[in-house]
């Protein structure tokens, strides 16, 4: 077997968890609870495979016009899996990022999200960044507007403008680029993810539901695309 080359920074588009649920005569959310489990497996493989960052689209700023019950509960989500299980992040030296617009989420959501920034700012061996309320096109607006921003207060000179510093100013600041961009549920298409940070990256899409994404598929996909840029570095 080929050795694994683990790419520094996964982002998975954790799709598929509310046709989960459905297909089992279940809630949606209960899809969505059964993603959170999915979820914690995949950061613990993260962490065995020697990843260094993993974003995890958990909630677009679309998500907003689903039904009320389900936004609740995925806004529930984070406080509960967060409180639950930052011991064992800060045991296993996780740090915890953020990416979207946190002034947007109910208080609940957003104190726990804070705390768990917070706690674990010190923290080294893998970077979890949670996508919570976050939009590709939101993201490069805010970016826009505190830039123009730092223009007119002089801070920052026309001439200074460059992708680096264009990088300051988005949620994801300071991470790598994704090498690979995972999406399970079948749908094959970026949906205003990580869209200044994906110029480079490699798509991956199973047809799996997250719930039933598992390390083996995230090996393959870490695999598939080894084998991609060994193709390209021949040619
Ligand atoms: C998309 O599937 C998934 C989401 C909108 C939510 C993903 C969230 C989690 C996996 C858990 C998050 C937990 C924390 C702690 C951040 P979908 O609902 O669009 O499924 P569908 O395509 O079958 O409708």
């Amino acid at each position: 077997m080929e050795t694994l080359i683990a790419p520094k920074h996964i982002a998975i588009m954790m799709d598929g968890n509310g046709r989960w649920g459905e297909q089992r005569g279940l809630t949606r959310s209960q899809g969505h609870y059964a993603g959170s489990v999915a979820m914690e497996n995949i950061i613990k493989d993260s962490l065995d495979l020697g990843i260094e960052a993993l974003t995890l689209y958990a909630f677009s700023s679309e998500n907003w016009s689903r039904p009320k019950e389900e936004v609740n509960y995925l806004m529930d989500l984070p406080t509960i899996f967060l409180k639950e299980k930052l011991p064992e992040f800060m045991k296993n030296n996780i740090k915890v990022c953020i990416s979207g617009d946190i002034q947007g989420l109910p208080q609940h959501t957003r104190k726990a999200v804070e705390e768990a920034v917070q706690k674990t700012k010190d923290n080294n061996k893998l970077i979890v960044n949670f996508a919570l309320n976050y939009g590709g096109r939101k993201e490069l607006l805010f970016a826009v507007k505190s830039l123009i921003k730092d223009v007119k207060n002089t801070s920052v000179e026309m001439e200074e403008i460059s992708n680096e510093l264009i990088e300051n100013y988005l949620y994801t600041t300071g991470l790598p680029d994704p090498e690979i961009i995972i999406r399970t549920g079948g749908e094959k298409r970026i949906s205003n993810f990580l869209l200044w940070q994906s110029s480079k990256s490699h798509l991956w899409f199973t047809d799996t539901y997250f719930p039933d994404f598992n390390k083996q598929l995230l090996i393959q996909a870490i695999t598939e695309v080894n084998e991609r840029e060994q193709t390209i570095t021949s040619h």
